[in-house]
């Protein structure tokens, strides 16, 4: 199948190009690499580097490449962003949605999967939310994920194109931006293999689902290979697994002292710092993914423990980059 994946550069788009490609699929990458990377993207997978609020050159692109599947990751995701800027979060995450969609069906592209979020539809949970969760989102972003997942519905209903919404929890993993302010396992690697202390919001009892970037790659890959069910479907993508940010920082810690140590290096990483809490953090956030197991076949496989570990490798060997 011709998939083309939008945000492919960045950090989830780009584990679903290599899982597609794994599984004999062709890609492309529309991407404005405003915080994706070119080094990001598998050789020979034809990367186009233009905005997806530009609907005409998304058009040209589309008519160029005739995807038979779009799986749409491009995003504006910063939570803090989207209340400072609700205009320019609704351009990038609504519009060009919309352009995305709209070249989709006018190129005769079949499947159209959509990366949503679990965590600000579903606000505090203190127990796995399924997907028949009531959907409460406060902040702009997560009112363009919503309405995101409307448009979906309308365009399998309007024009029978196949829609998956994939709600994930908390994606952590390789190539995950250090630099953003979500990516929390990110932030506190780089952190930690410098020899620093990370600061924890708050009393750091935050309950996070945390689940492994390539996992939530495979779960795409199932989902752009759907062809039965309801012409919309709307999944969770996470592990149900509750784990707190002392306990993120204490795991991280312990595999990063490691790679220190096996790099000779003398530095021993202080104990995490407390800071202020931040305002609006939702204290619980944790989805049940057992639709998608039981309807993609879809289960994570890398367990917290695994994926922190792999996940500070891939930060000690890409450091110097
Ligand atoms: N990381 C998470 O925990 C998480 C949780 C829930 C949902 N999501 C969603 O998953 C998707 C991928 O997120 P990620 O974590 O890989 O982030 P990311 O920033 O690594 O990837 C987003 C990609 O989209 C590109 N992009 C941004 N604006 C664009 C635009 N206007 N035109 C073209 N390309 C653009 C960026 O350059 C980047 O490569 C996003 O839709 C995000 O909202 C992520």
């Amino acid at each position: 199948m011709r998939v083309l994946v939008t945000g492919g550069a960045g950090f989830i788009g780009s584990h679903i190009v290599d899982a597609l490609l794994a599984r004999g699929h062709q890609c492309a990458v529309v991407d404005d690499l405003s915080s994706g990377s070119p080094a990001n993207v598998a050789q020979g997978v034809p990367l186009y580097e233009l905005d997806i609020r530009d609907a005409a050159r998304l058009s040209r692109v589309f008519a160029e490449f005739r995807p038979e599947a779009v799986c749409h990751q491009a995003a504006q995701m910063s939570v803090s962003r989207s209340v400072r800027e609700p205009v320019f979060d609704a351009e990038v995450n609504a519009i060009g949605l919309l352009n995305v969609l709209g070249a989709a069906h006018q190129s005769g592209a079949k499947q159209f999967v959509f990366a949503s979020s679990g965590g600000v539809l579903y606000g505090d949970v203190a127990t796995p939310a399924d997907e028949e969760h009531p959907a409460d989102p406060i902040s702009p972003y997560g009112i363009t994920k919503w309405v995101g997942e409307r448009y979906l519905q309308f365009y399998a209903r309007e024009f029978g194109l196949f829609c998956t919404a994939l709600r994930y929890a908390n994606v952590y993993g390789p190539r995950q931006n250090p630099h953003g302010e979500a990516g929390v396992v990110a932030i506190f690697c780089k952190k930690m293999l410098a020899g620093e202390s990370p600061t924890i919001n708050g009393d750091g009892k935050y309950i996070r689902d945390y689940v492994y970037g390539p996992d939530v790659a495979q779960a795409n890959a199932r989902a752009l290979e759907r062809t039965t069910g309801p012409g919309f479907a709307a999944y969770n993508i996470g592990t149900a697994v509750p784990t707190d940010v002392n306990e993120l920082a204490a795991g991280l810690r312990e595999h990063c002292q490691r790679l220190l140590n096996d790099a000779r290096s003398k530095s021993v990483i202080p104990q995490p710092q407390h800071g202020p809490a931040r305002a609006g953090d939702l204290r619980s956030s944790i989805v049940s993914a057992a639709k998608a197991q039981r309807e993609l076949g879809w289960t994570p496989s890398v367990s917290i423990r695994d994926g922190l570990r792999q996940t500070a490798e891939w930060f000690a060997a890409h450091s110097a980059k």
